[in-house]
C-alpha cells in the first residue's frame, strides 16, 4: 500500500513513524505547505505525547506543496490526511473522487452535513474510508471492547467516561467552530465514538455546559438509548488550570464485571493512577497485562488494521466513516442540547 501523508504536523509526523514499522505499507509521497518541514526539518514539531521532531531524510519520497499535486500521483494508493479538522472533508471528497482510499485523522468533519457527504463519496466511488479513531487500539480501550464483543462477562449495563485537558492556550483556534470545533469535537468525539461503538446510537442527548463563544468550553452529558434501563454519561472539556494537563478514563459495567482506569498528567508527569483494573462476581480485582502503555503503539495497532483492510478491499468495523460521522452527529447534538439547556433527540 504506497501511502501519500497530507500534513506534516505533529499527527502527520506520529503517523509516519507508524509507516516505518508497518509490512506492506509505505510512505512514497508527503504533502505540507510549510518548506522547511516539507525538506525535513521536523524540529519545530511537538504534541503532547510521543518525540519531538528531529531532522528527517526523505529521500525516495515524492514531495508536493500543493493537496491536488499528491492527489494526481498515480503511485498513491491511499491519502493519509492530517490536516487540521477544515480541511478534512474538501481533501478527503477530492481524494476518492480520483480513485484513493482514504485514511483521514478525526474528527471526520466539522459538521454531520460534511461527514454525511464524505461517507456517501466513499460509497459512489467504491473506495475506502476510514477515521483515525485510534482509542479502540489503545490497550485498555482496546480490552473493554474486546469483553464487550466476546460477551464473556454479559451484556453492558452502563458507563461513565471521562476525557478533560487543561486550556491549550498553544493551539490559535482550539476554540473557532470553524478550524478545530472546541473540546468537543477535538477532544469528547474519542468519547462519543467510543460510546457509539460500545452501546450503539444513542437516541437523545442532554448535556450541561460551560459556553466558550460558540462552542462548549466544559460539559457533563448524559447519553439515552431504546432500552431506558441502559445509563451512559460523559464528562469532558477544557479548565483553566494548567497543573493537570490532561485526563482521561473510564467505568463500564457488565453484567458479571465492572471495569476501571483513571490516567492523568499532572505537572507534565504522566500517571496510570489506576492501571485497568476488572472487577469480578467472585470480589476479585484482575489487572490485565497491557504492554509498555507507548501511546504510540496505539498509532502502530491503528495503521495496522488500515493496512490490512486495504489489502482485503474491505472497510473497517472499528475506523468506518459511518461510526466517525455518528461521533460528529452526537457532538453536535450535545452542543445544541447545551445551547438549548434541554434533551435534544439524535
Ligand atoms: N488521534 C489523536 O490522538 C490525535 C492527536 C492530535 C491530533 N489529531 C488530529 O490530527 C489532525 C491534525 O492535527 P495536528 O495536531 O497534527 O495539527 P498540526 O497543526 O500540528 O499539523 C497540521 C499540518 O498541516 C499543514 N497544512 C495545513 N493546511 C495545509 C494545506 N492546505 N496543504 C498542505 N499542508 C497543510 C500545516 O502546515 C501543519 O504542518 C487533526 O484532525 C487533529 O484532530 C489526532
Amino acid at each position: 500500500m504506497n501511502v501519500g501523508i497530507a500534513g506534516i504536523g505533529f499527527m502527520g509526523m506520529i503517523h509516519y513513524l507508524s509507516y516505518q514499522k508497518q509490512r506492506g505499507a509505505k510512505v512514497v509521497a508527503l504533502c505540507e505547505q510549510d518548506k522547511t518541514r516539507l525538506a525535513g526539518d521536523w524540529t519545530s514539531i511537538k504534541g503532547n505525547f510521543g518525540p519531538r521532531g528531529e531532522m528527517m531524510d526523505l529521500s525516495g519520497i515524492a514531495k508536493y506543496e500543493r493537496l491536488e499535486d499528491m492527489i494526481s500521483d498515480p503511485k498513491v494508493d491511499l491519502i493519509d490526511i492530517c490536516l487540521p479538522p477544515a480541511g478534512h472533508a474538501s481533501t478527503a471528497i477530492k481524494a476518492l473522487k480520483a480513485g484513493k482510499h482514504v485514511f483521514c485523522e478525526k474528527p471526520i468533519a466539522l459538521t454531520s452535513a460534511d461527514a454525511k457527504k464524505m461517507v456517501a463519496t466513499a460509497e459512489e466511488s467504491g473506495r475506502l474510508l476510514f477515521i483515525g479513531h485510534v482509542l479502540p487500539f489503545f490497550p485498555a480501550y482496546a480490552f473493554i471492547h474486546k469483553m464487550a464483543t466476546s460477551k464473556k462477562y454479559g451484556r453492558l449495563l452502563s458507563g461513565n467516561f471521562k476525557r478533560i485537558t487543561a486550556d491549550p492556550q498553544w493551539l490559535k483556534h482550539y476554540y473557532d467552530p470553524n478550524v478545530i470545533g472546541g473540546p468537543l469535537l477535538d477532544l469528547h468525539i474519542h468519547d462519543a465514538h467510543f460510546i457509539r461503538l460500545l452501546f450503539g446510537m444513542p437516541n437523545a442527548v442532554f448535556t450541561t455546559g460551560r459556553m466558550k463563544g460558540e462552542v462548549v468550553e466544559f460539559f457533563n452529558s448524559l447519553f439515552l438509548f431504546d432500552d431506558p434501563s441502559v445509563s451512559v454519561t460523559a464528562t469532558s472539556g477544557a479548565i483553566r488550570q494548567q497543573g493537570r494537563s490532561f485526563t482521561s478514563g473510564f467505568e463500564v459495567h457488565f453484567e458479571k464485571a465492572t471495569a476501571i482506569y483513571d490516567f492523568n498528567v499532572i505537572a507534565d508527569r504522566a500517571e496510570t493512577s489506576l492501571p485497568l483494573a476488572i472487577l469480578t462476581n467472585d470480589g476479585k480485582a484482575q489487572r490485565p497485562e497491557l504492554g509498555s502503555g507507548d501511546p504510540l503503539d496505539g498509532f502502530s495497532a491503528e495503521i495496522a488494521e488500515v493496512t490490512r483492510c486495504v489489502k482485503a478491499g474491505k472497510p473497517s468495523s472499528i475506523l468506518s466513516g459511518d461510526l466517525a460521522r455518528d461521533a460528529v452527529v452526537l457532538c453536535n447534538k450535545q452542543t445544541e442540547s447545551a445551547k438549548k439547556a434541554r434533551l435534544v433527540k439524535v
